[in-house]
């Protein structure tokens, strides 16, 4: 069985998305299976209201455009509703305990929460005390709904994911987490590079390694060659995470990985260039990566919202 295999059930067995290491590999294809089912939808102007009546609270204790936009566009296209919620004008933000949030947000008739924080023990809690699906709209750990899109790129350029090679480059914090987690489920080879002291944390690795599809390679490597080699979809984030404060010395660690015009070239001749956004242009990557055709960062931005009006559906439905 492989991903253009499978045939969708229309249910998942998990109750809210934390974090992709408690999703199977079918679960991750039922979501990209609905995910290109939606994104149909949308461009053949068919009305998909399934979430009717139905309201999705996002709280944001972090900035963010794709996030907010694909969530609040997403909700509305599936006929709910999208109640923004910014810890700087909430309870929450001013010590609030999640356990009273959530309960309370229950009695108002939220059907789904959204977060975006720092820390994933906050999930944790939220799921703890609610009955409500929980999403994972980012934190320091991980970024699910990110790659679920980035998947579904990396998909629309290949016709197939299985053995693909997606390279990171960069600190291993939530995107390298992530990414590791999905692509190899999917049975996607998968390649960190960051510099020595700048790695993911070993637990991930070991979860990813555990649950690889197929073979899938999960490699962590500061050898910049290595990791370019045949690389399929080549990847970065930005130096400075939301949260982090600037150090000049992990700059100039990150520095020689920057995203440029030759290392692209040491790439497979098909390899696609692949950023969560916002980037950094001069830093993480070059402007001239960025706008050439090797880009495919609009696609992917694009895909947040099917791939989260997926998750939305599946999640929120019952
Ligand atoms: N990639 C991403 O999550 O973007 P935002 O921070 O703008 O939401
Ligand atoms: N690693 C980045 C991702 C932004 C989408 C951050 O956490 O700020």
């Amino acid at each position: 069985m492989d991903f253009n295999a499978y045939k969708p059930t229309g249910k998942l067995s998990n109750k809210h998305m934390l974090t992709l290491m408690d999703y199977s590999t079918e679960e991750i294809w039922e979501i990209l299976k609905c995910a290109i089912e939606l994104k149909r939808k949308v461009y053949a102007h068919e009305k998909h209201e399934y979430l009717a009546g139905k309201t999705l609270a996002m709280i944001f204790a972090k900035s963010s455009t794709r996030t907010r936009i694909s969530f609040e566009q997403g909700i509305k296209q599936l006929g709910g509703s999208p109640l923004f919620l910014s810890t700087n004008d909430i309870q929450l933000g001013r010590g609030e305990p999640i356990r009273d949030t959530v309960r309370v947000m229950e009695r108002m008739n939220i059907d789904g929460i959204m977060i975006r924080t720092f820390k994933q023990s906050d999930l944790n809690e939220l799921a703890k005390w609610g009955h409500i699906p929980v999403i994972n709209g980012l934190t320091d750990d991980f970024h699910p709904c990110q790659v679920l899109a980035d998947i579904l790129t990396v998909y629309e350029k290949f016709g197939t994911l299985e053995g693909k090679k997606l390279t990171f480059f960069g600190e291993g914090f939530n995107m390298a987490n992530s990414l590791m987690l999905g692509c190899a489920k999917v049975g996607m080879d998968v390649c960190i590079c960051s510099p020595e002291g700048l790695g993911p944390d070993p637990a991930i690795v070991e979860a990813a390694r555990k649950g690889a599809f197929g073979g899938a390679k999960v490699t962590v490597t500061s050898d910049i060659d290595e990791a370019i080699k045949g690389a399929h979809a080549v990847y970065t984030d930005v130096f400075f995470s939301m949260g982090q404060t600037k150090d000049p010395a992990k700059e100039k660690a990150l520095m020689p990985m920057q995203v440029n015009a030759e290392m692209m070239k040491k790439a497979d001749p098909d390899a696609i260039f692949l950023h969560c956004l916002p980037a950094h242009r001069g830093e993480e990557v070059t402007d001239e990566v960025m706008e050439s055709p090797q880009s495919w960062i609009f696609p992917e931005a694009e895909n947040r919202l099917h791939a989260q009006k997926a998750v939305m559906y599946l999640l929120m439905k019952d």
